[in-house]
């Protein structure tokens, strides 16, 4: 039998609907995207990786409001944001650490969060929050 030529097998194997595409899943799949709220009212909705934070996501892509001036370390609190009651308890509990940067943050609610201790996931696709300006 003679050996199938290699053009032949690569056309094969480009297809986007071939299983062993190591594309399919980049053709397949989406971010999960969070929307971000001013206090005004206008809304921006961005793309995020997995495994970056919502702060991260926030100052990729200038949301105004989000300042992170500690970098992520929750030590600041001027990434504060009020989460969609409908999302709160979506998200992982909140560390001491957290919950005390918050009690010296502007306008603390119940559903406060530091958006630098939240890191995006699949379940968190469509997170709504709303921007809480840290001065
Ligand atoms: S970036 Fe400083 S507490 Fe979140």
């Amino acid at each position: 039998m003679a050996p199938v030529a290699a053009d032949r097998r690569c056309a094969a194997y480009s297809l986007p609907h071939f299983p062993q595409n190591p594309l399919r899943k980049l053709e397949t799949s989406s971010m999960p995207t969070i929307v971000f709220i001013q206090p005004d009212g206008t809304r921006q909705e961005v793309e995020v990786e997995l495994g970056y934070s919502v702060m991260e996501a926030a100052t990729l892509n200038g949301i105004p409001g989000i300042e992170a001036e500690c970098g992520g370390a929750c030590s600041c609190a001027t990434c504060h944001v009020h989460v969609d009651p409908a999302w709160i308890d979506k998200l992982p509990e909140m560390d001491p650490m957290e919950d005390a940067m918050l009690d010296a943050a502007n306008d603390r609610q119940r559903t406060s969060r530091l958006t630098c201790q939240i890191e995006m996931t699949d379940e968190l696709d469509g997170l709504t929050v709303t921007v809480v300006p840290p001065y």
